[in-house]
């Protein structure tokens, strides 16, 4: 198989971690991404890490003809990962046709291209929101899938859904579903990390803002839930450790070392942390004191959920490697130096 990849959503969070260690194991990157919740600039990044500059292209997965394009131009193209998706848990509730288009419609359309060559690896960005509160922890891959909370969350069920039905039908298409749990942090070269827009919903983002000076006062959401110290657990990944996850699914498929062609991976740590000991972690890395208050509880959380990191331990041969501190203090880091180049950019 070729080893050009496409990268969808490349300039993103997760995409932009993942380009730099593709392009690290040799693989040839080609992102597209149409900066609805990124920059260009984050090219600059990748190449301060890689030395080398991917192919970028710059448009919107949602125009069909577009995506033709791009698969006639790009026909050396062996393998997607696929990461361009709208991922805000409350604007898909306000906005459920947005995230069904962007997230799934985007999707098809892919999948309509790769279905036409004689050989292809996909990856698909799932979340462990799949699993909504499992019964038993940590959550193994054939834990029910549960009643998704939101559109967001149907999305990525229903992604499944049909990248399985896909698989079924074209055994010359072999796919991976990468079920994350929550990724934080940034790159330790400290050249790309997560560039949230507008308020942050996630807690470590919101967090950091708060360390810097951005945002007054962290909200704790409950402090009353059935846990040891009443705050929501959930398993916190260094986004590095799930970039190199993404790469070791890609080798499985490109090698053809995959028993089936559909397959599922919990990307976690195996480790469940509470709110209250991530702001400790925090607290501990940067030698500041994180203002922070209890209010109450957010719609929709789980009370805990934190991985079974077995099977993809033991079939793709990858693991977790950093702790919370080292995942925490990378993100401190990065909100050191992107608010630092604001005051001085102003
Ligand atoms: C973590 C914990 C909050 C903010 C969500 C999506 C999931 C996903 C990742 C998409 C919870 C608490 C948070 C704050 C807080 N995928 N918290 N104060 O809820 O596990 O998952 O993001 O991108 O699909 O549902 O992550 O970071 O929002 O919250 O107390 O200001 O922190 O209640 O317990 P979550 P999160």
């Amino acid at each position: 198989m070729s080893k050009k990849i496409l990268v969808t959503g490349g300039l993103g969070f997760i995409g932009s971690h993942t380009v730099v260690e593709l392009q690290n194991e040799g693989f040839e990157v080609v992102i597209v991404d149409n900066c609805s919740n990124s920059t260009e600039e984050v090219l600059d990044g990748i190449v301060a890490i890689t030395g080398q500059s991917p192919y970028f292209e710059r448009f919107d997965l949602r125009d069909k003809s577009k995506v033709q394009e791009f698969f006639a131009k790009y026909d050396d193209v062996g393998g997607v990962i696929h990461f361009a998706a709208s991922k805000a848990v409350g604007e898909s509730v306000e906005n459920p046709l947005l995230y069904y288009e962007n997230n799934l419609g985007v999707l098809v359309y892919i999948l309509q291209e790769l279905t036409k060559k004689g050989s292809a690896s996909f990856i698909f960005s799932s979340s462990c929101t799949v699993y909504g509160q499992a019964d038993r922890m940590p959550i193994t891959e054939d834990a029910p899938v549960k009643p998704a909370e939101s559109p967001y969350g149907n999305t990525k069920q229903v992604g499944e859904e049909i990248i399985k039905d896909v698989c079924k039908v074209n055994p010359q298409l072999s796919a991976i579903a990468l079920r994350y749990f929550n990724p934080i942090g940034a790159h330790p070269s400290n050249e790309i990390g997560e560039l949230p827009t507008g308020v942050p919903q996630n807690l470590v983002p919101f967090i950091t803002q708060t360390g810097v000076g951005m945002r007054e006062q962290l909200s704790v959401f409950g402090d009353d839930y059935p846990t040891a110290d009443g705050t929501c657990i959930r398993d916190y990944i260094h986004v590095v450790d799930v970039a190199k996850a993404h790469v070791a699914a890609l080798q499985r498929l490109v090698e053809g070392e995959n028993k089936e062609n559909f397959e599922v991976f919990n990307l976690g740590t195996g480790t469940g942390s509470s709110v209250l000991e991530v702001i400790q972690s925090f607290e501990r890395v940067s030698g500041e004191k994180l203002n922070y208050r209890v209010a109450p509880r957010r719609a929709g959380d789980v009370i805990q959920a934190y991985a079974d990191t077995r099977k993809a331990n033991e079939v793709l041969g990858w693991e977790a490697k950093s702790t919370l501190d080292d995942a925490v203090r990378s993100a401190w880091n990065w909100e050191k130096k992107i608010r630092d180049y604001e005051k001085t950019s102003v």
